[in-house]
């Protein structure tokens, strides 16, 4: 019994809103100020949610799966999303700490459970960044009309986004971090580009690329092994196929991976003014101005080039090229080379900070979130990451990568949305400055979606994130249950409790 006991042990949630006071959260110096607007935070949920979701995979799963109809994906994608955000917005606002998804199962559902989201939050940033690196790549290729042995998806090692993981990776071991001016110009850059896509591309619309606009289902030609098709085909029995609405529903799967990141808003709970009001604003602003972009950007790319003529690399910048505008071409590809840096960079610094996380709080050795005498950065781990960031983007498929973030986000979304049900139960007298609305129906079709959502991800991605977790819990099981300090007593950990993190 006591076994089971300690996997559901709980932090205290004063200790934690302490912990962020004395700055040794890993994140923050002293207490915070409580300065941020809900703009604020949606232009921070824009900066790290606009990347390779919309300016690559579109072109992806319009060609493989979707066809023009990939704009309903996207509009699925949001929809589940929104969901979420609505679940994330409680938890956000009843427990304003930074420390994401992570802290609120700490506090509130025990500790294994804090253990598997972390574990997943670990592979939505490594593979995130690895796939943000991968569409950096495609861009660059295109704009410079690069050689594609090495840059882009038809590489076979994909140097181009091996360089650009590698320079980031330094950049953010060494604590350099973005201007608050550097971010707000890149969020502003990668919305002129979805806006000038718009109002450019409208004009180049033909009809008949719409046509036909869900394409019907079809046996897929390449020879598919059962392990590629979405689980849910290969557990009811049905034939493989492409496109028609199941191909709509993959492709949805998929490009929720251009949604992900928005959960980060939620990290900002404690600076923010009045997070009752400016959280839920925020995180659902953040949605509605990505979504509204993404489904606008999609029409127009699908209606200017026939789906099966989209590129898989860049395929924003490649429709302008092909109506005859290159000189547009370039400018969006150097645009979008520039906006996917700070997505790469940031997921990379969300590595060491959740890296830094579970060694304080004993999860993982200390010498691993070791903080850097001079850089003040959890140096150890951030170089850890940068390397199988490296490899990863270097040898596997961007639609690979996408799809294992994608299982991983709504497998943390789907622990969040039963969180928040159950804690109503649970701890109905904890004060909820913003409540979800609907509970328990809106939290349990959040979770329903997710888990639809994650059945019509293929049967090998699956698998490998089944592997993963099974990875995480052996580690916990081993390692961090015997460790944790609320195990130990909440003895400090030398070199990193009194350590301070940039
Ligand atoms: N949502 C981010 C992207 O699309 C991670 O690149």
């Amino acid at each position: 019994m006591s076994g089971i006991r300690d996997l559901v042990r709980t932090k205290d949630v004063d200790t934690v809103i302490q912990q962020n006071e004395d700055g040794s959260d890993g994140g923050h110096h002293a207490r915070l100020s409580k300065r941020l607007t809900a703009w604020d935070l949606m232009g921070f949920g824009i900066g790290i949610v606009i990347g390779t979701g919309i300016f690559t995979l579109t072109g992806v799963e319009a060609k493989n799966h979707a066809g023009p109809a990939v704009v309903i994906s996207f509009a699925i994608a949001g929809f589940v999303s929104l969901l979420a955000a609505l679940c994330y917005a409680e938890l956000a606002a009843a427990v304003p700490t930074a420390g994401s998804s992570y802290t609120y199962a700490y506090t509130t559902i025990g500790e294994v459970f804090a253990w598997i989201i972390a574990w997943d939050l670990i592979l939505e940033f490594a593979l995130g960044a690895a796939v943000v690196s991968r569409g950096w790549s495609g861009y660059l290729q295109d704009a410079f009309d690069l050689p594609t042995s090495v840059f882009g998806e038809t590489s076979s090692i994909n140097l181009g986004a091996v360089a650009i993981a590698l320079v980031l990776g330094i950049v953010a071991a060494v604590g350099i971090r973005e201007s608050k001016l550097v971010t707000n110009a890149l969020v502003v850059i990668k919305v002129s580009i979805c806006v000038f896509v718009i109002v450019a591309g409208v004009f180049f619309v033909k009809a008949a690329n719409y046509k036909p606009f869900v394409p019907p289902s079809q046996t897929p030609e390449e020879k598919t092994s059962g392990l590629t098709q979405p689980l849910w085909q290969y557990v009811s029995g049905v034939d493989p196929a492409a496109y028609g609405f199941a191909g709509v529903l993959v492709a949805a799967a998929v490009v929720f991976f251009a949604y992900s990141g928005f959960e980060a808003v939620a990290n900002l709970g404690e600076e923010t003014k009045d997070p009752a009001k400016d959280m839920p604003r925020g995180l659902i602003g953040t949605l509605a101005i990505c979504t509204v972009l993404y489904l606008l950007v999609c029409l127009v790319i699908t209606g200017m080039v026939k789906y099966t003529d989209l590129s898989e690399g860049a395929p924003i910048s490649n429709a302008f090229d092909r109506v005859g505008m290159s000189w547009a071409g370039v400018l969006i590809g150097i645009a979008a080379v520039a906006g996917l840096s700070s997505v790469i960079l940031v997921d990379i610094v969300a590595m060491g900070r959740i890296g830094f996380a579970l060694c304080r709080d004993g999860l993982l050795p200390p010498s691993v979130g070791k903080v850097h005498e001079r850089f003040h950065t959890p140096l150890r781990i951030t170089l850890a990451t940068t390397a199988v960031v490296c490899l990863l983007a270097a040898f596997v498929k961007l639609k690979t990568l996408a799809e294992m973030v994608s299982i991983g986000t709504l497998f943390a979304f789907v622990v969040v949305s039963i969180a928040v049900a159950v804690l109503r139960r649970t701890k109905p007298r904890m004060e909820r400055p913003f409540r979800t609305p609907q509970v328990p129906l809106l939290p349990i079709v959040s979770a329903l979606c997710c888990v639809g959502l994650m059945a019509s991800l293929a049967v090998e991605t699956w698998l490998r994130f089944l592997a993963w977790l099974v990875v995480g819990l052996v580690v916990y099981g081993f390692y961090g249950r015997k460790h944790s300090r609320l195990a130990t007593g909440e003895r400090p950990v030398p070199g990193v409790e009194d350590a301070q993190v940039r």
